[in-house]
């Protein structure tokens, strides 16, 4: 898979270099490209946004900018994904989706986000024949400073998805949200008993199956404690 991240802070996006994801892409599963807004701008102020058409606080990026930056990344087969607030909350099944695609672009906009025309644009039938699709998408009902943060967590949650990536595939298997609503068990490992508190006994019955009914009942204790 190949992603291209375009922020005006690249270097905040260096965490994806380490563990998992470091490894994928020494081994070629996944190929990460970190990209400078700032390098398409035309002005000795290397300005990437302005003031609000219609009035209002803060300041809207440039479509200009933006368009520069992102044409020459477009192929044929892309997933287009501009991190905001306003899109479409963010999920495993989607990071499932996600994790199919050949190529994802993040665009990380700050401040009050980037000119609509850029989605406008690039969601013309002109792309959607390239299969090219824009997705807007937020990663929880919380505004942050910008996608970066956003983009980093959509990428940990999809790339883990892609065969080869994890260590151990199975963990996938019993893990939370893989149905929808699912949380998964509660885990405990040694020594059999920690500042008082032991084991369920349960967990060292060698019975499978009430380990797998403990387990399950656990599970929708949490997930409805959580509602
Ligand atoms: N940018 C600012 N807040 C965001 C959020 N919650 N999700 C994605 N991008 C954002």
């Amino acid at each position: 898979m190949k992603i291209d991240v375009i922020s005006i802070f690249p270097e905040y996006l260096s965490p994806l270099q380490l563990s998992l994801l470091g490894k994928a892409q020494s081994s070629g599963i996944v190929e990460i490209t970190v990209h400078d807004l700032r390098k398409h701008t035309n002005d000795n102020h290397n300005t990437v946004d302005d003031t609000p058409y219609g009035g209002g606080a803060g300041m809207v990026m440039l479509p200009e900018v933006w368009g520069r930056a992102l044409d020459p990344l477009m192929q044929p087969e892309t997933d287009l994904i501009v991190l905001t607030p306003a899109g479409k909350r963010f999920n495993q099944k989607m990071a499932e989706s996600y994790s199919k695609s050949s190529h994802l672009i993040f665009a990380c906009g700050r401040y009050e986000g980037i000119d609509d025309r850029v989605r406008q644009h690039y969601s013309t039938n002109e792309y959607q024949s390239r299969d090219i699709r824009v997705h807007e998408v937020s990663i929880g009902d919380y505004v942050l400073g910008g996608g970066e943060v956003a983009a980093m967590v959509m990428i940990e949650a999809i790339t883990r998805l892609i065969p080869g990536v994890l260590g151990n595939p199975e963990s996938l298997t019993e893990e939370s949200h893989n149905d929808e609503g699912y949380l998964e068990y509660p885990n405990f490992t040694k020594p059999q008993e920690w500042r008082g508190i032991p084991v369920p006994e349960i967990l060292l019955s060698g019975n499978h199956r009430e380990i797998a009914k403990w387990r399950r009942q656990q599970a929708d204790k949490r997930a409805k404690d959580n509602l």
